[in-house]
């Protein structure tokens, strides 16, 4: 008999392009065996959510303005997720830090992907803190999430040159093209698939 699929949840609180990414592997078989069995935003109008209705996912905004608390928040999310029961999560663009009881809900099974070769430029605006150190190159890691901020053990890193007269946003553009093909990558390889 086979196997049941693999049950993907994704986390994202904007753009959701990543999570698009996933979504188109998941259905053209590139990630195969898989489903994504919930999409999850803490900002109840993100587009990503919204494109995640579109493809008639399983799709909830459980809104950060609505609690004064980010344990009762965070319980919240740990209530939806634990109805979708899944094998993965994928933080794609969730801008909320994790805390530790949550990471301990499912160990190793919490992925994150950030827009620089980590353990470089950690933080907010990695593209920009690339640009300012003179770095001649930068591109995306997506890394297994621990207590700890923007490190882990790395799954896949996929590297772009820094070009001269890049911006922000060229690099930031430069690097998302390469963020769409690491994700993908990075779940087959924790998947075993
Ligand atoms: C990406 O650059 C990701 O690396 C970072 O946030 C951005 C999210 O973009 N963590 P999108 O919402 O997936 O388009």
């Amino acid at each position: 008999m086979a196997p049941d699929p693999s049950r993907i949840a994704v986390l994202l609180s904007g753009r959701g392009s990543n999570f698009e990414a996933i979504a188109d592997a998941v259905s053209s078989g590139a990630i195969p065996r898989s489903e994504i069995v919930a999409v999850l935003s803490d900002v109840e109008d993100a587009i990503g959510l919204r494109k995640a209705r579109r493809r008639g996912l399983n799709a909830h905004a459980v809104d950060r303005r609505r609690f004064s608390r980010r344990a009762d928040h965070e319980r919240a999310v740990l209530d939806v997720l634990g109805a979708a029961r899944p094998d993965l999560i994928c933080l794609a663009g969730y801008m909320r830090v994790l805390s530790p009881e949550f990471v301990a809900a499912y160990p190793g099974k919490i992925l994150n992907i950030h827009p620089s070769l980590l353990p470089k430029f950690p933080g907010l605006h990695p593209q920009r803190q690339a640009l300012e150190a003179g770095a001649i190159e930068s591109g995306c890691t997506v890394h297994i999430v621990d207590e700890r901020v923007d490190a882990g053990p790395i799954v896949v890193q996929r590297r772009v040159p820094i070009l001269p007269g890049d911006t922000e946003e060229s690099l930031s553009e430069r690097i998302l093209e390469e963020e769409h093909r690491a994700y993908p990558e990075a779940i087959r390889k924790v998947l075993g698939l």
